[in-house]
C-alpha cells in the first residue's frame, strides 16, 4: 500500500504480566514474518519487559520499550523505573507523557521534556505523545494545546537530536473511546506538528504516529494519509492473533 516505513506500535497499559506477555510473543512471532518498512514495536508493563525482549531477540523487526521511565539514572523514587534498568530488560525505546500519565498521574510538560533528553542522553528513542482533550478540540484550542507540549522539549532537546526522535498524536478524546480521529483530523494535526517543530529549526521530517481507537477496520483509511508514520495502539493490541492480523493489513 505505501513505500514509506511503517511503526506498528502495541501499547498493553497495565496488562499482560510475565507468563501472558511471553505467550502472547510467542504467538505472534509465530503468525508474522518480518516485512520490509515494517517495524513492530512492542511498549509491555515494565515487568514483562525483558521476557518480551528475550523471546522477540531473533527478530530485527521487533523493538521493546518501557511504558514510562524517570529522568534519573537510580536513586530514592520509590515505585520509578530508570533508563538503565529498561535497557538492561531489552528495551530501545520508551513512551514519554502518554495522557494517561499526563492526565491520571499529573505528568507535566517540563517532565516529559526532562525524560526525553535523558533518553536521547542513553540512546534510547523517545516516543512523545501529544494530545489534546475534547474540550480542547471544541473549544478550538488544539494547535494551542500540542504547541504548548512541544514548547519545553523545544528548549532541552537541540533541534539536531530531534532526528532520534518520534511523536505519537493521541488526541485524549479518541483514547479508548471507540471514537477515532477520521484520517483527515490526523493529518491536519501531524503537519501541525511538523511546521511547529520546522519554524523551532529541526531539520528533515520526524515520524509520527496516530493513536486513539485503531482497529483493523479503520487502520487502512488512516495509514492512507502519507502524513502517518504509523499508529499507536491501545486496545486492538492485547489480542496476539488480532494484533498480528492488524500489522499484516498494511
Ligand atoms: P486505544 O487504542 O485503546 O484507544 O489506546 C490508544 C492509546 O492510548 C495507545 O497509546
Amino acid at each position: 500500500m505505501t513505500t514509506r516505513p511503517l511503526i506498528y506500535a502495541a501499547n498493553w497499559k497495565m496488562n499482560h504480566g510475565p507468563e501472558a506477555a511471553r505467550e502472547f510473543i510467542e504467538r505472534f512471532i509465530a503468525l508474522t514474518a518480518p516485512a520490509a518498512g515494517r517495524s513492530l514495536w512492542f511498549f509491555p508493563p515494565a515487568v514483562s519487559l525483558a521476557p518480551v525482549s528475550h523471546a522477540a531477540r531473533t527478530r530485527a523487526d521487533i523493538l521493546t520499550g518501557a511504558q514510562n521511565v524517570h529522568w534519573e539514572p537510580k536513586g530514592a523514587y520509590t515505585g520509578e523505573v530508570s533508563i538503565p534498568m529498561v535497557q538492561q530488560a531489552g528495551a530501545k525505546t520508551a513512551l514519554v507523557g502518554h495522557s494517561e500519565r499526563r492526565h491520571l498521574f499529573g505528568e507535566t510538560d517540563d517532565q516529559v521534556a526532562r525524560k526525553t533528553a535523558a533518553l536521547l542522553k542513553a540512546g534510547l528513542v523517545p516516543l512523545v505523545c501529544v494530545g489534546e482533550t475534547l474540550a480542547e478540540r471544541e473549544g478550538g484550542r488544539t494547535e494551542h494545546v500540542i504547541v504548548r507540549q512541544l514548547e519545553p522539549l523545544l528548549d532541552k532537546v537541540p533541534a539536531a537530536e530531534w532526528a532520534r526522535l518520534v511523536i505519537a498524536y493521541e488526541p485524549v478524546w479518541a483514547i479508548g473511546t471507540g471514537r477515532n480521529a477520521t484520517p483527515d483530523d490526523a493529518a491536519q494535526v501531524h503537519e501541525l506538528i511538523r511546521f511547529a517543530v520546522g519554524r523551532c529549526g529541526v531539520p528533515g521530517r520526524i515520524p509520527i504516529l496516530y493513536g486513539g481507537s485503531v482497529n483493523a477496520g479503520n487502520v487502512l483509511g488512516l495509514l492512507a494519509r502519507p502524513e502517518l508514520d504509523g499508529v499507536l495502539v491501545g486496545g486492538a493490541s492485547l489480542d496476539a492473533d488480532g494484533w498480528a492480523e492488524l500489522v499484516g493489513l498494511g
